[in-house]
């Protein structure tokens, strides 16, 4: 019986491991669609000829992403927990729960960033909730995690973008 229950365990452990290779590690923030926009940007088309001083960080997005779309790239809107507005205005420290979403337009992929005792987890869902991470490589929570987590002088404490500050002065008028 012992060793009946050991060969389960492992059984079901090699079952664990190989399913998180695809799986959001953040959750899918219910409600994203009403937090405020901190920024309109794309996601560029895969032709893009990007300046020669163009950073690496940059460089790396994006071909990591040109893929979306077809290829054609997509408007991308990004939206902060209306919770977080000022942690994210500093880029953090941020506390824990759902941060900030990056949409991507034309297919409706969500990229999640959130945070859980300080650090930043990452997922990607679509509009219906349901976890894509295992649509692309580039979708997978690790991928996001090395590129978030490696250019610490862009991405601190996990967000990357430079928020427009017209929101935030629009918002102190209120
Ligand atoms: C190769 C680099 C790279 C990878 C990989 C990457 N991102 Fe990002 N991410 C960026 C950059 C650059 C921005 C800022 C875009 C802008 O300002 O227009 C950003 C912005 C974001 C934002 C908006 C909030 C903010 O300011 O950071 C979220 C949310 C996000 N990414 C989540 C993810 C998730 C989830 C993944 C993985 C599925 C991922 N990212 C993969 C570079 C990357």
């Amino acid at each position: 019986m012992k060793h009946c229950y050991s060969f389960y365990l492992i059984l079901s452990l090699a079952f664990v491991s190989t399913q998180s290779a695809s799986e959001s590690i953040a959750s899918y923030p219910e409600g994203w669609e009403n937090w405020p926009i901190v920024k309109e940007t794309v996601s560029l088309p895969s032709n893009t000829i990007l300046p020669s001083d163009t950073t690496l960080f940059i460089q790396e997005t994006v071909d990591a992403y040109s893929w979306i779309n077809n290829g054609e790239g997509s408007p991308l809107t990004i939206r902060v927990n209306p919770d977080k507005l000022e942690q994210y205005k500093t880029h953090g420290p941020y506390t824990d729960g759902p941060t900030a979403v990056g949409v991507s337009e034309v297919q409706g992929i969500i990229w999640v960033t959130e945070h859980f005792g300080g650090l930043p987890i990452y997922g990607s869902y679509n509009r219906e909730g349901q976890d894509i991470s295992g649509m692309h490589p580039t979708l997978e929570a690790e991928f996001c995690q090395r590129c978030h987590d490696t250019y610490k002088d862009v991405c601190i404490n996990g967000t990357c973008a430079e928020p427009v500050l017209s929101i935030y002065q629009s918002d102190s008028s209120n």
